[in-house]
This record gives C-alpha cells, structure tokens and sequence, in this order.
C-alpha cells in the first residue's frame, strides 16, 4: 500500500494506496473540525485530511450520523481520511469516555481510511520512569489494535504512534517494538510540544532515533506537524505525511506562514507571497475585512504555501537536491540552523540511504554542508584507497581539475622525512572544499567535480582541511604542499623543495583503475584492466568511454558521473576478483532462471545483499553459491533492499545466460 518512486538520502516521493484514492507522499493532511469546517481544503491541494474520531464519538448527532451515512459524508471529503483517536485529548484532558478497543471498532464503523489506536502522547522531558509506563501502554494498544483488526477482518489501514518523550533510546525502543507489529503506518508523537517551543534540535533526536528502528517501507507521519518552515528538514529525515491545524488555528490569529517563519497580519505592509489571496488583496484589504471571511482567506493563503513547499520538496527529491533545499530553509531561524546542525550528527545514518550519485551537483551552502553524508563517504573511501609512498597536494584549479592541471606544477614545501623525489610513487591530489583530498585520477566521480563552493574559505573549512591533512599526512612517508596552500595550513614545520620541475603525468590506465578501486573496492582496478587494455574516448569531449582489452569490451565510463558500468567480461572480471560478497545481491533459488534471462530483481528475491550497496551502485547478482547470474543497477541501497518486499531492487542489465 505504499510505493517508494524518487529518492534522495532518507527523504522520498511515495505513493499511499488507500480505498478512497492515491496520495503522493510527502503529503500535509489538513484537519478537519467535524463541527466547524468552513473551508473546501480540496480546493487547495489537499489530496487527504485528517479529523478527529473522538470528537465525533463524543457529539450524538455527528456520532450517529457518521453511523448512518459514513465519515466521508459527514466531512464531505470523497478522498481518502485519517482519523486520530483521542489521544490528543486525553493528553490535553488527562482522561478520555473511550477505551482502545472502543476507538477502533468506531473507527472501522465509521469507514475511516487510516485509523489511530489510543497511543498516550508524553510530553517532551518528564521523568523516565512516567515515559517508560507510558510507552508500554502505547504498546500495548497498538498490538490490541493490529490483533483487534486482525480478529474482525477490518479493512482500515492502521496507525501505531511511536512514544518515548525525549528519552531517545525509548523512542528506539518503541520504534523497534512496534515495528516486529504489522501496522500500515507508523506516526511519531508528542512532538507538538517541541515544535511550540522552537526545540527543533531536540526534535532531530526524536526523530532520527524513532527512525532509526522505523522499516523504511512503511509511511512516516510527523503528527501535528504543520508549519512548512519545517517541512524540507523532516523530509529529509524521512517523514513522509504531516498534518496540521495549523493553517487555520494561526489563521484565526491573523498569522501568514511562510517558509521563513510567520507574519503577524498587523506587522504587514506588503502580502509575502503570490497566492491568489496575497495577489488579491494588500494587508489593509484584510484588516478591513469581518473576522470570519479574513480568517479564512489566510487559511487559504496558508494551505497554499505549504502546498507549494510539498511540490517544491517532492521537485527536489526527484532533482537529487532536498539537502540544498534543507540548508536554505534552516537558514530561516537559529533555532533551525541549531537542528541542522544537529542533522550533521547524524549523517552516518544518512550516508547508508544516500544514491552514490545524483542530478544536481552538490552546492556548498556553508559550514553545515561539510558535515553532509556524501562528504563522510568521500572520506571513507578515500581512507580504504591504495596509498603511495609520498603525497603531493595542488591548491584547486577549474574543474575537472585533471584537465587544467598541466605543465610546471611550482614550487613545493616539503612535511615529513625529506627523501628523493619519485614522483612515480607520489599520489597527486588537490586540496578543496568540500571534499578535502580529491585524488587527481578519480576527480570526475560524482560529486567530486559536480560541486561548487565559494572560493574565499570560512574558518571552519579552513579547519576541516587542517584535520583533513593532518589525518592523511600521517599515511604517507613525505608530503609535498603546494606553496600557495602552505599559508593555510598550521601543520609543522616545512622545507622548500630544491626540485622545481614537478609536473603531473597523466595516464588513462592508472586514472581507470583508480576509478574501479574507488567504485568497486580496492583490487577491482587490477582486477578488471588486464590484458591489452584500449581505452576509446569520445572525439567530441575526449572523456574516456570505453574500455577494452584487445576487442572484448570491459566497461563503459558514464559521461555525466564517471561511474564504470559493467560488460558482461567487466561482470566476469569483477565476480574472480572480488571476495563475496562484495559488489553482490544474492537472490534466492525461484529467481535464478529470470536473473540468467536479464530479468529486473525485485527486493522479495534478495535473500542477502553487500552493505556497501547503495542507490545507483553498479552490482553482481549471483545466486546462493555465489555463481554470477546477472549484473545490473541497485536501485535502493542495501538496507532498503533488506526490508522491501516489494518493487525493484535491481534493474537488470543482462543475464549472463544472453
Ligand atoms: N496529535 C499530535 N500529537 C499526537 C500524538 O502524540 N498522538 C496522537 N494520537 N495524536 C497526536
Ligand atoms: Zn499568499
């Protein structure tokens, strides 16, 4: 009942099948008042909403007619709905007139489409111990719910909320336990509080370790969510639905959102967007106005903008760029800029959900970018990678650095034990921001040419190159610096170089090898380029395209990220060479004959797959015992093939029987 379609690091357009209709996640369900709508929501943009089941079981005349003609009928709303508990008042109230089981029998009566069992929202920093009995109650109810649903054949789609206030392990915890249930959606609670409070660094936590446990092919709901100055960051952190009343309650307090904050109808001169409201009327037009109308032509300019922000999000998903999009929007208040930081904490979480490469090159925004998954990853990878004896580092030229970078190098300060230069056993790399060391021979690989920075450095980048070349000077014997870096650095003590003749030696062979340690993990480059190697290049760019040895072709390099796509001798090659069970999914005995044919994987034959997998990665599909199959396209990353039982894990380039 939910599809994943478009990517980008744990943010995700999806699709939620419900009776009533499709919605394309992220989504905002507006709330509804069952008594005191005014406004057709639909007309806005909203695909689904969210009203209150408690409310209408407390009220007899709406309890009885949602009875009689159904909820859809007493909201009118034909779309798909979302009914929430009472949960919220019992956290307002202390009590509730309902019990769990009650609330999911009305529900199911009253053919809600998504239902929420009877969780307790805790507030954000009570004492632990009320935090765990209360999170043991919230259990509790969600597994009566899924049994109760189970046992009466309900056909409502079924919300367990993750509780634990602030205490990010229970938050853990819960997510775990009700993850082992069978619910269809997973909301995370009591976050209002929070988000009331500005404590958005608090709610990264709440959020981050509530995912962590979350399957990641089930819908997230940020409940009560609703301003979209927050929308890009929880995004980001995989919240696929919000909902809010928002719009209206800051409506009836003559208050605009907008995704740098909130107006104050009284502070305004000028109308802060280009709705059909703001282009209508000045602020003195509204302030005119009766009450009632006012209230609700901001509504309407506040459902609005957060439509517009969700089209914005789900446009970045598909453009590889929502952390751009993050780092814009958390610029809108240091409480937010707090959060994103914060986000950086957690960027080995991200790293595993992130596509190896993208569409849109990687924007230094500020220091927070350095922080960013693709950054970590960079640096991995470049710890794993072959080292030389020595290490010479360029100050930055154009990029593709390798293109510019030609003739006499200058002059060079030497760190380390002074010895000959041999320049055959020197790793050539140029110093930037921001992926630090970028090894002249791989520095077309996504993102290390699709990126752009400003050139006048802050002082924390000038810092994380310091820790960058202080952590790597350390692998090598002698380190040759570029005079014109030296200023920078406060690394020790250095000598000029007497030899003024340094140049850089271009050569294709080491350059694709390089590349296959770099994608497939040291030893791959060896492994594949052996032989009479030809390497064939487009006379239009001169950028390598094919690689051969002698007639049999070995890979293709991708023009756009450099990436090495497999031939089926490259899948051959790569299969010898590496030990399982890297660069390899394994699939399952029923899908060996469709995987020989070249058919796609789905994630439902994966029996195990690489951890190194991610989005985008060229892989080997072999069977249990390791004999080559296929080869072909991750189109998810190894943990979300793990949990998937359906869509495509793999597309199939060809099947080694062909
Ligand atoms: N609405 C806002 N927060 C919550 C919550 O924690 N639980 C439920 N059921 N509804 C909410
Ligand atoms: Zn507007």
């Amino acid at each position: 009942m939910f599809e994943i379609k478009a990517k980008d690091g744990k943010g995700r357009v999806g699709v939620l099948k419900t009776k009533h209709g499709d919605v394309k996640t992220p989504a905002l369900m507006p709330v509804i008042h069952p008594r005191k709508q005014a406004l057709d929501v639909s007309k806005y943009g909203a695909d689904i909403v969210i009203t209150n089941a408690y409310l209408i079981y407390k009220d007899p005349e709406l309890k009885q007619k949602a009875i009689d003609e159904g909820l859809h009928k007493l909201i009118n709303f034909d779309g798909p709905i979302m009914t929430d508990s009472g949960s919220f008042q019992l956290s307002v109230y202390g009590d509730v007139e309902i019990t769990n089981k009650e609330v999911i029998e009305f529900q199911e009566m009253i053919k809600t489409d998504i239902g929420t069992s009877l969780d307790i929202p805790t507030a954000p920093f009570v004492d632990r111990q009320q935090a765990e009995s209360d999170m043991e109650i919230t259990i509790e109810r969600a597994r009566e719910a899924i049994d109760y649903k189970k046992e009466q054949n309900m056909e409502m789609l079924l919300n367990s909320v993750v509780q634990g206030s602030t205490f990010l392990d229970l938050r853990r915890e819960c997510a775990k336990e009700l993850s082992a249930l069978d619910a269809d959606l997973y909301p995370i609670g009591a976050v209002v509080p929070l988000m009331e409070s500005y404590h958005y660094r608090d709610l990264v936590d709440v959020v981050m370790n509530s995912m962590k446990e979350l399957s990641d092919t089930v819908p997230r709901h940020l409940m009560g969510a609703g301003h979209p100055m927050i929308f890009a960051l929880c995004v980001a952190m995989g919240c696929d639905l919000f909902d809010s009343a928002a719009y209206i309650l800051y409506a009836e307090d003559d208050r605009l959102l907008s995704t740098r904050g909130t107006f104050k109808l009284e502070n305004l001169q000028e109308m802060p967007c280009s709705c059909e409201v703001c282009t209508k009327y000045t602020p003195d037009d509204l302030r005119a106005m009766p009450k009632e109308k006012r209230r609700d032509l901001i509504a309407q300019h506040n459902l609005h903008v957060s439509f517009a922000e969700l089209r914005l999000i789900r446009q970045a998903i598909y453009d590889g760029n929502l952390m751009e999009l993050v780092e814009e929007r958390c610029r809108a208040h240091p409480a937010l800029l707090e959060a994103q930081r914060q986000l950086g904490n957690y960027s080995a979480d991200l790293e595993k959900y992130d596509p190896r490469s993208k569409k849109s090159a990687f924007f230094y925004t500020g220091p927070e970018s350095l922080c960013r998954p693709e950054v970590l990853r960079h640096m991995q990878k470049l710890r794993e990678m072959p080292k030389k004896r020595d290490l010479l580092i360029l100050p930055p030229t154009k990029k593709p650095y390798s293109k510019f970078i030609s003739g006499k190098l200058g002059e060079f300060y030497i760190y380390g034990a002074e010895q000959e230069l041999d320049l055959e056993n020197t790793d050539f790399m140029v110093l930037d921001i921001p992926f630090g060391l970028i090894p002249l021979e791989i520095d077309e690989v996504y993102p290390l040419s699709q990126n752009d920075a400003p050139k006048t450095r802050d002082v924390d980048s000038i810092e994380f190159i310091e820790d960058f070349i202080t952590e790597f000077v350390e692998y090598y014997e002698q380190v040759l610096i570029h005079s014109r870096i030296i200023k920078d650095l406060e690394i020790g003590l250095y000598n000029k170089c007497s030899f003024e003749d340094i140049r850089y030696q271009k050569d294709d062979v080491k350059k694709v090898k390089a590349i296959a340690d770099y994608q497939f993990g040291v030893g791959a480059g060896d492994a594949l380029f052996k032989g009479n190697i030809i390497i064939e290049k487009s006379k239009k760019t001169g950028k390598i395209r094919h690689i051969y040895d002698g007639k049999v072709l070995i890979v293709n390099m991708r023009a756009s990220d450099s990436y090495l796509i497999l031939s089926k001798e490259g899948a051959k090659r790569l299969h010898n060479a590496m030990p399982y069970p890297q660069n390899r999914v394994v699939v399952n005995k029923d899908s060996e004959p469709f995987a020989l044919d070249g058919k796609s994987v789905f994630c439902k034959f994966v029996v195990e797959c690489d951890e190194d997998i991610r989005a985008k990665d060229e892989v080997l599909i072999v069977n249990e015992q390791d004999k080559l199959l296929a080869y072909g396209k991750a189109l998810l990353g190894a943990c979300e093939i793990e949990q998937f039982e359906t869509g495509q894990a793999i597309k199939t380039r060809k099947g080694m029987r062909k």
